[in-house]
């Protein structure tokens, strides 16, 4: 092969097993987000409706990405945590793992539920922000199931900040504080200059036998 078609190979396959990560915990952890907002403000049937499509979204991404590997006959490389920005978002935040957040000391807490509110958005605008970068990359560019993807996914995109940002806007608690906004830079970071190229250069670097759909414990062991 080619060593641009190769590199161009191997740039797409490692961006889509990152993306597939990130899409997988972005789906699962918003079930733990919808208790949260049901629990908090059940009456704001507008904001859980929206929720609710958020977690949509985010579950039709992550079959797109799955698809997206299925076509090419093969199986996205096995990511850890350190790969997810929600994860060292959450972890940075709130100092703990998704799986250790305590849900119900968040729907207890105004404040705590409002940070998370403001993670979510921060994330969600980055998110946003990095698909636009994506579509005018000519590796992206050059394959147009992946075009196609991003093009959905950055027509959703909106939708997955501007829900947290109206609601906190309707309780007077937009604005980041700025330990969270530079936590979500670097995060970023660290994503693309550090992980992404890290895994670029392993070649043996496993890939998942299950898909986490059928087994949520697949990026775990
Ligand atoms: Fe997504
Ligand atoms: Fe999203």
């Amino acid at each position: 092969m080619k060593p641009l078609l190769a590199f161009r190979e191997r740039f797409l396959d490692v961006l889509a097993s990152i993306y597939i990560y990130n899409e997988h915990r972005g789906y699962t952890s918003l079930d733990r987000v919808l208790e949260a907002v049901r629990a908090r403000c059940p009456e704001e049937q507008a904001f859980i409706a929206a929720v609710e499509k958020h977690r949509g979204d985010e579950r039709k991404h992550y079959l797109m990405f799955k698809r997206w590997f299925e076509l090419r006959g093969r199986m996205p490389l096995k990511v850890d945590r350190t790969c997810g920005h929600i994860d060292q978002f959450i972890e940075t935040v709130f100092g703990c793992t998704i799986e250790n957040l305590d849900t119900g000391a968040i729907i207890a807490d105004a404040g705590e539920f409002e940070k998370l509110c403001r993670v979510i958005m921060l994330t969600e605008q980055r998110g946003m922000r990095q698909v636009e970068i994506l579509l005018d990359n000519s590796h992206v560019r050059s394959d147009p199931v992946m075009t196609r993807l991003f093009r959905i996914v950055e027509k959703d995109e909106p939708d997955h900040w501007i829900p947290y940002h109206d609601w906190l806007a309707a309780h007077g608690r937009v604005t980041a504080r700025w330990r969270e906004r530079w936590a979500d830079f670097w995060i970023h970071k660290s994503l693309m200059l550090a992980k992404l190229p890290s895994l670029f250069v392993r070649p043996n670097a496993a890939r998942l036998d299950r898909w986490p759909d059928e087994d949520e414990a697949v990026y775990l062991d």
